[in-house]
């Protein structure tokens, strides 16, 4: 296993880069609290690049409830150590002071309507917040030669949706690529939220995946979804409140019409479901 090497300054960074000089370097943006869902990522990054960069940086900006920033689990040595088992080189971790040097950017992103659908409806900022420290940590590991490429997660669809666009849009030099949702074995995705959650909330989680699964199955054989049978499900979990459960289309995150009864599925979508389970907020989905 090797250690990887830890910068907390854009200059640091920046050296440690120019020093690699790679022919390829693949970038990984997380907020830490690392588990096997990252590493997956940390790994397609390993396979096709001869530098791998990762940052960990707990964005305040994407959070719009103070306690839920306050209490995201921050964990830099374990974090560390997970990350070099994976084949990370660098880790930029750095505080706030050095991401938003002069106190929050005047100059912000705006997600647009994408951004105000599903999470961005409960969650009003979060993904302008989100593209404000991705559009940033995108340029300070940019290598400025040789191939670059980000990774990121299925996990948070809609996150990917957005910085696809904006990436296009605003003419990223860079590759994306995404990687499948890692789950636990029973099928909750995993996430660093996960470990809020009590021993009898986690098995009242598994909602989730159950309601996917049981759309995704029918949508695989062609037949109406029915969605009202998937949200069912959840009337039978008190500890689980549904947010929202809705089959979009997965470039424009409209939804679509495949709900009633009389409909067969055909063609391409994306399951989206969040849920609030105690006091932790969870998201998954599944491409159908
Ligand atoms: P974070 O939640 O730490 O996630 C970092 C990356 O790991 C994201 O691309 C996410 O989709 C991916 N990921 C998390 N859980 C996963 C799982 N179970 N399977 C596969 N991939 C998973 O997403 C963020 O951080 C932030 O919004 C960030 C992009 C870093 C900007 O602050």
């Amino acid at each position: 296993m090797k250690t990887p090497k830890i910068c907390k300054t854009r200059a640091e960074l920046k050296a440690a880069i120019a020093q690699a000089n790679p022919g390829s370097l693949g970038f990984v943006p997380t907020m830490g609290a690392l588990h096997a869902g990252h590493a997956s990522l940390f790994s397609a990054a390993r396979e096709e690049n001869e530098l791998v960069v990762i940052s960990i940086f707990v964005n305040e900006l994407q959070f719009n409830d103070a306690t839920d920033y306050a209490r995201y689990p921050r964990q830099l040595e374990a974090d560390a150590q997970l990350a070099g088992a994976a084949g990370v080189d660098i880790i930029f971790a750095p505080e706030a002071s050095e991401v938003y040097h002069a106190g929050l950017p005047l100059i912000q992103l705006n997600s647009g309507t994408m951004g105000e659908l599903y999470e961005g409806a409960s969650r009003p900022g979060h993904f302008d917040g989100m593209l404000a420290v991705v559009s940033k940590l995108l340029h300070l590991a940019d290598p400025r030669q040789g191939e670059y490429r980000a990774y990121f997660g299925q996990k948070d669809a809609q996150q990917v949706v957005l910085i696809r666009r904006m990436v296009a849009d605003l003419d990223y030099p860079v590759q994306l690529r995404l990687v499948p949702i890692v789950r636990s074995e029973k099928g909750l995705a995993l996430s660093s939220r996960n470990a809020l959650l009590s021993e009898e909330e986690k098995e009242a989680a598994l909602v989730l995946h159950r309601a996917i699964k049981l759309i995704a199955d029918r949508a695989a054989r062609h037949e109406p979804l029915d969605i009202e049978d998937a949200i069912g499900l959840f009337q039978m979990e008190p500890l689980v409140e549904l947010d929202y459960f809705v089959v979009v289309d997965p470039n424009t995150l409209q939804e679509l019409a495949f709900n009633c009864q009389d409909t067969p599925f055909t063609g391409e979508g994306l399951i989206l479901v969040a849920a609030t389970v105690g006091k932790v907020r969870l998201i998954d989905n599944q491409p159908i």
